[in-house]
């Protein structure tokens, strides 16, 4: 069994996507082991995206991830990295095919909808930087 994390960012909570998104994850057979609504802080958002310091797109990406509430969750299943990933989709939504999350509700880069971890360093971290053990089940 595995353990991801998934956002369900800013302009998916504003357009309503929260129940559909999460909705992808449990039709494939995957279980919602934690879940909650929070604003992100700007030390939280740096630390999630930490492996993009430096790059052009990082200041927009913080004060994206950061402006509005966003849904976190653990999502645990076999292989729940992989098969998180492969239904968000491409990270450029206008590569991510029809019936991915991203290829469905997404346009931009800068907003595409949903995160998931991509790999089980990064989850651990991420789970750790989002939820206490006990808002884990
Ligand atoms: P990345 O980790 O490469 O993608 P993923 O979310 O699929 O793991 O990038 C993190 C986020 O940064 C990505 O979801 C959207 C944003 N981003 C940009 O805004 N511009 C870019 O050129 C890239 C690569 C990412
Ligand atoms: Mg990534």
């Amino acid at each position: 069994m595995e353990q991801t994390l998934v956002l369900v960012k800013p302009d998916g909570v504003k357009k309503n996507l929260i129940g559909d998104i999460i909705a992808r994850f449990e039709h494939k057979g995957l279980q919602v082991a934690a879940l909650k609504l929070v604003k992100v802080t700007e030390a939280q958002a740096k630390f999630h995206y930490a492996e993009h310091e430096g790059k052009p797109f990082f200041g927009e990406l913080v004060d994206f991830i950061t402006s509005a509430p966003l849904v976190c969750a653990v999502i645990r299943g076999e292989n729940a990295i992989k098969a998180v990933r492969q239904l968000n989709g491409a990270t450029n939504p206008i590569e991510a095919v029809p019936g991915s999350i991203r290829g469905d509700f997404a346009l931009s880069i800068g907003e595409n909808i949903v995160h998931g971890s991509d790999s089980p360093e990064a989850a651990e971290r991420e789970i750790n930087n989002f939820f206490a053990p006990e808002e884990i089940y």
